[in-house]
């Protein structure tokens, strides 16, 4: 029998060649569950409009039952005959029901107010797990930060030694980025939550169907669009959640980036777990970093999926095209890479070890501390300007003579500037430069407790 859904002004069937191509069945199959929820409110539909009897809505509500248990056991899949996966479900429910009852259905629907549909619905659901994935990476990362309250490490920037900060300060920077991608996706699912189904092929229906009644069923909070033409044509919600899984990639990425510099010897400020790192097959001592590089690697891959999709949609007119069945793969790949990326990266963060001491040491390295002794000079009084030379001169002395700040003694630092009396010794430690910067979003142990409680105030409510 022709399964195809629009075979009756044609004398020949398609080519195999235009089958091979035209077929979307074995990467759309998965929206197979979303499909039959739109038909069984697009039934109820139907049935409050008069087109289908009590009868034959009950029967038809069953047999949908029946094709989704059929689809979760395989005994019913798509074939490359069935072109996509609403035509294969359609040949399901013409199997279970006969073709008097089963061929009702279609009244009023296209293919192109399906797919808009069942799009939105795959997405939402996977913009949630997505959602929570993050927050247990952002719960790891709270962990992180939570044992290590007053280690100080090397802020850097420029990856130059810049300003000693504490540990904690630095891991919470990575749970505020993360927790920005995850409002993203909250806010992406608010404007996503519009159903297109009722719009037909561009223009919606005459047969006096209920839209609103449908996204109330398939869980639209939004309720239906309000053009038929932009529902069936509109994609910008597939390229928005494109952008925010390729910003979770990017931001995963920068985080791995420093997990594999930090891993090397010469950083030696963490130890991966075993369970968490590979091995070598050649040389038997390696341990690498593999989930950090797969990490680094995959955000590459998630914003090629966005590019992609952005040139696809460029230019293409109202209403829908063919070119649209170019959108799912993408975006099907950044929801499965992130949904195994996330969990290894967790597990990564939250069983890494941190080397405290080391940390410690090389925080003051680098003349770190300059810019503490420019502001205890503005503090009595010097300007600014000032200052930041007469700070500039003690570094310099000091790569001179090939040692740091605090091993200048009294005569060096009156001989730099009369300014510097010994009590500049006061900020020439690590933990009192931290601890002075205490104003909110600071480094200070008091500013980042505050920073913390914020954090995990915001993680309980989500
Ligand atoms: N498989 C198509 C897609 O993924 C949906 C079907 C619309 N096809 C059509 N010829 N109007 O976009």
């Amino acid at each position: 029998a022709d399964v195809r859904l629009w075979g009756a002004r044609f004398a020949d069937g398609p080519s195999e060649a235009l089958a091979k191509l035209s077929a979307s069945v074995h990467f759309d199959w998965r929206l197979a569950p979303y499909d039959i929820a739109g038909s069984r409110a697009h039934a109820r539909v139907l049935h409050r409009a008069g087109l289908l009897s009590d009868d034959e809505l009950a029967a038809m509500l069953a047999g949908l039952e029946q094709l989704l248990a059929d689809v979760r056991s395989g005994v019913l899949t798509g074939t490359i005959a069935d072109e996509d996966v609403h035509t294969a479900l359609e040949r399901g429910l013409l199997e279970r029901l006969g073709a008097e009852l089963g061929g009702k259905l279609r009244a009023g629907r296209s293919r192109n107010d399906q797919i808009a549909t069942l799009f939105r619905m795959y997405l939402r659901d996977h913009g949630r797990i997505i959602g929570a994935l993050i927050l247990d990476l952002q719960e790891a990362l709270v962990g992180l930060a939570e044992a290590h309250p007053d280690t100080a490490m090397p802020g850097r920037t420029h990856l130059q030694h810049a300003q000693p900060v504490l540990f904690a300060h630095h891991v919470l920077a990575h749970v505020q980025a993360l927790g920005r991608d995850a409002e993203r996706l909250r806010q992406w699912d608010t404007r996503t939550a519009v159903s297109p189904y009722g719009s037909g092929a561009l223009a919606g229906s005459s047969l006096g169907l209920d839209p609103e009644a449908v996204a109330a069923e398939l869980g639209f909070e939004g309720g239906s669009v309000g053009n038929s033409i932009d529902g069936t044509a509109s994609r910008d919600f597939v390229a928005e959640f494109a952008f925010v899984t390729a910003m979770i990639g990017i931001n995963l990425s920068r985080i791995a980036e420093e997990v594999i510099i930090w891993n090397t010897k010469e950083f030696g400020f963490i130890t991966l777990h075993d369970a968490f790192s590979t091995g070598s097959s050649i040389m038997p001592q390696k341990k690498n970093p593999d989930i950090a590089e797969l990490a680094r690697g995959k955000s590459g891959r998630l914003i090629g999926n966005l590019t992609g999709l952005l040139a696809t949609l460029k230019a293409l007119p109202l209403a829908y095209n063919r070119d649209l069945q170019e959108d799912k793969e993408p975006v099907f790949d950044s929801c499965d890479t992130l949904e195994v990326l996330l969990p290894a990266f967790t597990g990564m963060m939250a069983t890494l070890t941190v080397h405290r001491e080391r940390l410690e040491e090389l925080a003051p390295a680098g003349f770190s501390l300059a810019t503490d002794i420019a502001e205890w000079l503005v503090k009595r009084g010097v300007p600014f300007r000032v200052a930041h030379e007469v700070a500039g001169a003690c570094v310099k002395v000091c790569e001179g003579l090939g040692i740091e700040l605090g091993d200048l003694t009294d005569e060096q630092f009156a001989a730099i500037s009369t300014h510097l009396t010994p009590q500049v010794r006061e900020v020439l430690s690590v933990h009192g430069a931290i601890g002075s910067r205490d104003g909110r979003g600071g480094t200070a142990p008091s500013a980042v407790a505050v920073q913390l409680a914020e954090v995990k105030a915001d993680l309980a409510v989500q």
